[in-house]
């Protein structure tokens, strides 16, 4: 894997520097939910103010905003969050880069924007890097561009997955980004030797699966009445959910089927938890993965992205886990074998 130049070899003293993060961290009821996101992005931004960077500007997107609900994902809860972690008068968080529709475009204008005053960048979302937006890539190539710590450390552990690995080799796979991942999964299944599906992507696969490969899909579920928190919910078969009832978390027998698989797993990689896991009626099957995957001592176990994070944060388990990667879509094109847009638009070393 090619390696992109590190910031610990910037000169950054009396410097402007532009961070691109990755602070997309859930929300709950207005506050950040899970701060780990948060916490990884401080060893780039300390080195800088210990290195004595003029300014540090950090920024994000946070959620996928839209023009009617664009107040619920303003900066400022992760923006206080970041001032109670590092607090530092030189280090400034920038509005949700994703309220310009420039953004996800990666177009030059709005990337000239961010860059302007500033005398280099630090690109370090490695969550964020399977995405050629104007924060992550288009940006790159105005500024002197670097990795940042987080960003290192992601490709060094994530790497060790591209090699060969230890078989069996258990892919676990949920949440909600049915769409991004579905492609991804296509390219990354042979890979492995077992490719567990859980969550919103199960409900998609139920009836065809455009996958040319076998995956295990649940066989119950935890059928609720509505989508509320504290709606009726029954265990059902997985094909016979009562009509207009919804699958919220896969069930008892799939939990003990997934722990079978993940305990036999050699190698495992889990993105996605298996259910509305916020809510306490459908969080059993993400808990039973995540248990299962923990209890895995022998494994080389990696797990991604921001919800799975938060799940085992909240379990306490995030030290039981040899990688717990801020990247749930960019870990898993990575492993696809692909290069990442926000990685490839920094020189190398
Ligand atoms: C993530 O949470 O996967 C990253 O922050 C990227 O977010 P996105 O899928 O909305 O681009
Ligand atoms: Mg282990």
């Amino acid at each position: 894997m090619r390696l992109p130049r590190s910031v610990r070899d910037a000169d950054v003293a009396d410097k402007v520097v532009l961070v691109r993060s990755d602070l997309n961290v859930p929300l709950q009821d207005g506050r950040v939910a899970d701060d780990t996101r948060i916490r990884a992005s401080l060893p780039t931004l300390e080195l800088l103010v210990e290195r004595d960077a003029r300014e540090v500007r950090v920024c994000s997107h946070l959620g996928r905003p839209t023009d009617e609900d664009r107040a619920k994902y303003a900066m400022e809860p992760v923006a206080a969050r970041l001032r109670e972690l590092l607090p530092d008068d030189r280090v400034h968080v920038l509005e949700n880069t994703r309220f310009d529709s420039r953004e996800t475009k990666n177009d030059e204008s709005f990337a000239r924007e961010l860059a302007d005053g500033c005398d280099l960048y630090v690109n370090d979302a490695f969550g964020s890097a399977h995405r050629a937006h104007a924060s992550t890539e288009a940006v790159a190539h105005l500024l002197p561009a670097y990795a940042g710590l987080l960003l290192e450390e992601e490709l060094d552990h994530l790497g060790r997955l591209l090699g060969d690995v230890e078989h069996p080799f258990v892919l676990v796979s949920g949440g909600a980004k049915v769409d991004d991942k579905l492609g991804v999964l296509q390219n990354l299944g042979g890979r492995a030797d077992t490719v567990l599906i859980g969550g919103k992507m199960a409900e998609q696969l139920r009836d065809a699966t455009p996958l040319g490969f076998p995956v295990e899909l649940p066989v119950d579920v935890v059928a609720a009445e509505a989508f509320e928190e504290d709606a009726e919910s029954r265990v059902t078969p997985y094909d016979s959910l009562p009509d207009g009832w919804l699958g919220l978390d896969i069930g008892p027998e799939t939990r003990t089927r997934f722990a079978e698989e993940i305990a036999r797993a050699r190698t495992i990689f889990w993105n996605g938890p298996m259910g509305v896991f916020e809510w306490p009626s459908f969080a059993g099957g993400t808990r039973a993965v995540a248990e299962a995957v923990a209890a895995n001592d022998a494994a080389f176990t990696v797990v991604g992205g921001a919800d799975s994070l938060r799940a085992l944060s909240e379990m306490g388990l995030v030290d039981r886990v040899d990688w717990a990667s801020t990247g749930g879509g960019a870990a898993l094109e990575l492993l696809e074998g692909k290069e990442l847009p926000g990685v490839a638009a920094i020189p190398s070393s």
